[in-house]
C-alpha cells in the first residue's frame, strides 16, 4: 500500500487507475482505526476496484475545547491495519495540505437545516467543518463511491444532502454500525472511558433498544418515549438528546412516520458517546 502526503501525488496515481477504467472507492477517516473503519475499506472492495482510506484530523470540525489536541493519533497502527485489510492508497495529508492558506478564511460548505439540529445544536459549527473536508476530500481523490458509517448517522445524511445540492457524481454508501460483544458501537472516543465507565457505556444502545421495541409496540407518544430514554440514561451518562426522527429527513416524526431513526447522544466521563438506531414499522402499526 502506498501512503501519500500531498494532492499533487495523490491525484497523479489516482489519476493512473482511473484511466485504467478502475472503479474508485473512498474512506474517509479521521484515523486511530477500529473494525467499525475496517468494515468500511471491507465494503469498499466490494464496491470499487481501488480503495482510498484517508486519515486526516480535520480541525475545522472541532470546536472550541472540544478534543482536536488530544485526538488518538495512531499512523503506524493504522497503516498497519490497512496492509492487512488490502487498502490501495492511504492519503496522509497534514494541515498545511489540507488548509494551504490557512483554516480561519477557509471558504467554508454549510448544509442549512440539517447540520443545525441534534448534534449540530451541541456542535455548533461541526457539520460545516465536516462538509468542508468531505468536500475537499471528494475533489481531491474524485471518488466513484465513498463509504461512511451509519454510526454517524446525521452526518451521514449531511454529506448525501451534500452530494445532491452539488451535484457531485459520488454514489455514497452507508455502512452498518460495527459493536462490541455488549453493543456498545465501536468509536475512537471510547477509549477516553475508564473501565469502570465502559461497564457503564452500553446503557446507551441498551435505551435506544428498549425505545425501538416501544415503536415496535405500536407507542407514539413521542415526546414521552424520548424523556423516558433520557430519564434511564441518566445520571450514569448525561445525554444531550433523545430524538426520535424521520429515518430519511430527520425530520420530527409523527403520526405517519413509518422509517424512524432514533438518535442520542451522552457523556460518559470524558467521552461524548452518541449511537442511534433505526426502526420501520409495518403500515399495519396503528398508535395506541
Ligand atoms: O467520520 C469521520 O471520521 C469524520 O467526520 C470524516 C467523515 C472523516 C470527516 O473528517
Amino acid at each position: 500500500m502506498l501512503a501519500v502526503h500531498g494532492v499533487t501525488e495523490l491525484r497523479d496515481r489516482v489519476q493512473r487507475w482511473r484511466l485504467a477504467g478502475e472503479r474508485i472507492a473512498l474512506v474517509p477517516t479521521m484515523g486511530n482505526l477500529h473494525a467499525g473503519h475496517m468494515q468500511l475499506v471491507e465494503e469498499a472492495h466490494r464496491h470499487a476496484s481501488r480503495a482510498v482510506v484517508s486519515i486526516f484530523v480535520n480541525p475545522l470540525q472541532f470546536g472550541p475545547g472540544e478534543d482536536y489536541q488530544s485526538y488518538p493519533r495512531t499512523l503506524d497502527a493504522d497503516q498497519a491495519k490497512l496492509e492487512a485489510a488490502r487498502a490501495d492508497l492511504l492519503f496522509v495529508p497534514g494541515v498545511e495540505d489540507m488548509y494551504p492558506g490557512g483554516r480561519d478564511q477557509v471558504t467554508r460548505v454549510d448544509v442549512p437545516g440539517l447540520a443545525a439540529i441534534l448534534d449540530g445544536e451541541f456542535r455548533p459549527g461541526h457539520f460545516s467543518g465536516v462538509a468542508t473536508v468531505v468536500l475537499k476530500l471528494f475533489n481531491m481523490v474524485q471518488p466513484d463511491v465513498a463509504l461512511f458509517g451509519e454510526k454517524d448517522y446525521q452526518q451521514l445524511q449531511i454529506v448525501r444532502r451534500l452530494v445532491a445540492d452539488l451535484s457531485l457524481p459520488v454514489e455514497i454508501v452507508g455502512v452498518p454500525t460495527v459493536r462490541e460483544a455488549d453493543g456498545l458501537a465501536m468509536s475512537s472516543r471510547n477509549q477516553y472511558l475508564t473501565a469502570a465507565q465502559r461497564q457503564q457505556a452500553p446503557l446507551l444502545y441498551r435505551t435506544l433498544g428498549e425505545t425501538a421495541a416501544a415503536l415496535h409496540a405500536g407507542r407514539r407518544d413521542f415526546s414521552r418515549l424520548e424523556a423516558e430514554a433520557v430519564q434511564k440514561l441518566s445520571p450514569q451518562l448525561r445525554p444531550d438528546y433523545v430524538s426520535i426522527r424521520a429515518a430519511h429527513t430527520l425530520a420530527i416524526a409523527d403520526a405517519d412516520t413509518r422509517d424512524f431513526v432514533v438518535l442520542a447522544a451522552a457523556w460518559l466521563g470524558k467521552a461524548r458517546l452518541i449511537d442511534n438506531i433505526q426502526v420501520t414499522v409495518g403500515a399495519a402499526s396503528r398508535p395506541r
